[in-house]
């Protein structure tokens, strides 16, 4: 079976060596029985298990296998997300303190970035579908439009999937990006199975693209890969390592590893049966049907009048979804949910039939205004306030209802009557606790 670190991992583990290195468990014994399995695979950086920031066996290989299946250059795997992958890539496009062109549908991620990179964004706004209350895919001629107002700009960020599942046009939108000199990054974070249902030709035509392998594959918690066009190798192991844990974790590279095998054997397939479950279910169903929107085959976002109250009738029924903003809930469909999983999901929203459909559409404010830069927001002095006292501070930090992520206010920010009254409505705890800058920033 070519799945090159597991069997690095599992040829050292055969040995039954005497482990004097980390981890402290030794690969004996982990205080709970559910992971005493993984012990003997959780090593650490040895001759024969490689090292994932150099060149060398087993890495070389294992990353090279992804990065052929994904039609990229090369492929960098990663143990902090797509949370890690942002950073890494975002490090790798841009150049630190210059302008970059940001779709405002980021996750918290991505302006984190910006602080640390000392990035100043130019947002770029989606267009707002009225009739699915919902934000639609990014414009290439938008993208087009604002490079050429901003020559200077040489980096755009966008994500792709949305978390509604909604796909904006890679191919499209690489090709104007390098006709003005610049570097796309993609957080296609939801998207990792999207190659096997031949929706993601184009990722490939991208400078950068990180996907969440565990949110739609069958791989560990927090296991992620960035895949890069046109970059040193070196520069990108290097940056990872800047990013990413000197200790990362094996078994969730090995299960990178493994997902991939799993797919390329057949597995890939079983994403085609979940695509055709997910039709049926939006045929039923009040849900975001596509037409010309172009959505995820697997993502399943459903109209409801209460998004609360629908998600708790839901889990008194046993079904658990990703998430609810008000109007939608959004379930992810994978090809582990087998047709009796499908079937049950199918009964279940039988019974909850007259609650669904559309509920009162409340578009997001525009973008605030911005009054320090997401560096200077990040790094200032700040103190927690009760949000609903915060009207004229400064955000220090994403002000976003999560999931999905997307900051309502961004760090450096001014919060307004607006974006309150807008928090207010969608249900956002008003007494919850926000940074704000208190001063002091330069
Ligand atoms: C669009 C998007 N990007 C990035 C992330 C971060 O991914 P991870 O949890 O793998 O770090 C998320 C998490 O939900 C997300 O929704």
């Amino acid at each position: 079976m070519p799945t090159p670190l597991y069997n690095a991992l599992k040829d050292y583990a055969a040995k039954n060596p005497v482990r004097y290195h980390m981890p402290g468990h030794k690969g004996k014994f982990l205080p709970l029985p559910e992971l005493m399995g993984l012990a003997p695979l959780d090593v650490t950086e040895l001759p024969s298990t490689g090292n994932l920031y150099t060149a060398g066996a087993p890495f070389d290989e294992a990353q090279r296998l992804w990065a052929d299946l994904f039609g990229f250059e090369n492929c960098q795997f990663l143990t902090g997300g797509s949370t890690m992958g942002i950073h890494t890539g975002l490090a790798l496009c841009a150049r630190p303190g210059s302008r970059v062109l940001m779709d405002r549908n980021c996750h918290r991620a991505a302006f984190n970035a910006l602080a640390l990179l000392d990035l100043e964004p130019v947002y770029l706004e989606r267009p707002w579908l009225a009739e699915e209350n919902l934000i639609g895919p990014v414009s290439p001629e938008d993208v087009g439009k604002m490079l050429d107002q901003n020559p200077d700009i040489k980096m755009v960020c966008i994500t792709s999937p949305t978390y509604a599942g909604v796909l904006s046009d890679i191919g499209a939108i690489s090709r104007i990006v390098h006709a003005h000199g610049g570097k796309l990054f993609v957080d296609g974070a939801h998207g990792a199975h999207l190659t096997f249902l031949g929706e993601m030709t184009c990722y490939c035509e991208a400078d950068a693209v990180v996907v969440s392998a565990h949110k739609t594959l069958p791989a560990m918690g927090q296991s992620a890969l960035l895949f890069v066009n046109w970059m040193e190798l070196d520069k990108v192991r290097q940056m990872a390592s800047v990013y990413g844990s000197s200790s990362p974790s094996y078994p969730m590279m090995a299960s990178l590893d493994a997902a991939r095998q799993w797919l390329v054997d057949g597995g890939a397939l079983d994403y085609l049966r979940t695509a055709a479950r997910v039709a049926r279910l939006r045929e039923r169903f009040p849900a975001l049907k596509g037409g010309t929107l172009k959505l995820d085959p697997c993502r399943f976002t459903l109209k409801v009048k209460d998004g609360p109250a629908f998600t708790k009738q839901l889990e008194e029924r046993g079904v658990y979804p990703e998430m609810e903003d008000g109007g939608h809930v959004v379930f992810i469909c994978t090809a582990q949910d087998s047709d009796g999983d499908f079937d049950n999901l199918e009964q279940v929203l039988e019974e909850l039939c007259s609650q669904m459909g559309d509920c009162l559409p409340i578009p997001a404010p525009p973008v605030p205004k911005q009054v320090i830069s997401p560096r200077q927001a990040l790094f200032a002095p700040s103190r927690m306030r009760s949000l609903k006292d915060c009207e004229g501070e400064i955000a220090a930090s994403q002000i976003a209802p999560y999931p999905p992520g997307v900051p309502v206010l961004a760090p450096g920010e001014q919060i307004t009557k607006k974006e309150l009254a807008y928090l207010r409505e969608i249900g956002y705890n008003m007494l919850s606790e926000v940074r704000t800058v208190s001063g002091g920033f330069v």
